[in-house]
């Protein structure tokens, strides 16, 4: 495929009939909505409480999501775990998910190499990821990072500039038109509720100063947290 291609997407990929997360995460091994499938282990859906009120939404797996086959279980995944709890968020009110739900890597010699997904991949994929919101309707969504951002309130925001404030939900920021959250085609509502956008785990783990980063991360999800709690 070129660069000039758009993937064909995944939205034919997802069930009509899909009523629930377990209907949802049952077809996503079939999806071949972009080219990431061919050459990732697996596919890593949400995880979570189809109850939970937060859904964070991060890049796209990593090496060892790829390999485990769940979200946010290698070292950015801990670290955010810690923020988490640091903040006084239950585990339990979270369900963790991808912008981006296959593994995008380059080969370094026997190393794979982290790629950030492309803006073809994220449009790709949002069918799941908005599937996902319509069946949890989340009260608060969690943009973690650039690349769910990209996803969820199109290019021209910035997670710098805007992190850690309460935005409606789905007319989060301007977004151009292609990059509308709902409805999307396909018909799929996604109730209103909030939205948080703050920095992603990983970015904590690459800061020159980490504790200062690891505590705007836990003061942005203290935000994140009062407005689970319905104010
Ligand atoms: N980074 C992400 O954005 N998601 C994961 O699941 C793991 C690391
Ligand atoms: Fe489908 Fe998303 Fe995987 Fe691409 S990255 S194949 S759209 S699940």
């Amino acid at each position: 495929m070129t660069a000039t291609d758009s993937p064909p997407g995944a939205q034919r990929f997802i069930p009509d009939e899909a009523h629930s997360l377990d209907d949802l995460k049952a077809a996503a091994p079939g999806c071949r909505g972009c080219e990431l499938y061919a050459d990732a282990t697996q596919v890593v859906f949400g995880r979570g409480d189809a109850h939970a009120k937060i859904v964070m939404v991060g890049e796209q797996p990593g090496d060892v999501e790829d390999q485990k086959g769940f979200p946010f279980v290698g070292p950015a995944g801990h670290l955010l775990r810690r923020a988490v709890d640091e903040a006084g968020i239950a585990p339990s009110d979270i369900y963790l998910t991808n912008a981006v739900k296959h593994f995008r890597f380059e080969m370094r010699g026997k190393r794979r190499i982290h790629q950030t997904p492309e803006r073809q991949h994220i449009e790709a994929c949002r069918p799941w990821l908005v599937s996902e919101f319509a069946l949890l309707r989340p009260r608060v969504v969690v943009v973690l990072g650039a690349t769910a951002a990209k996803a969820l309130l199109g290019p021209s925001f910035r997670v710098t500039k805007q992190r850690g404030q309460v935005l409606p939900w789905p007319d989060a920021a301007q977004h151009p038109d292609d990059f509308r959250v709902a409805p999307i085609e396909g018909g799929v509502e996604v109730p209103p509720g909030k939205l948080v956008a703050t920095i992603h785990p990983s970015a904590v783990l690459r800061a020159d100063d980490r504790d200062t980063a690891f505590n705007g991360l836990v003061d942005d999800l203290k935000v994140v947290a009062s407005a689970a709690s319905g104010r």
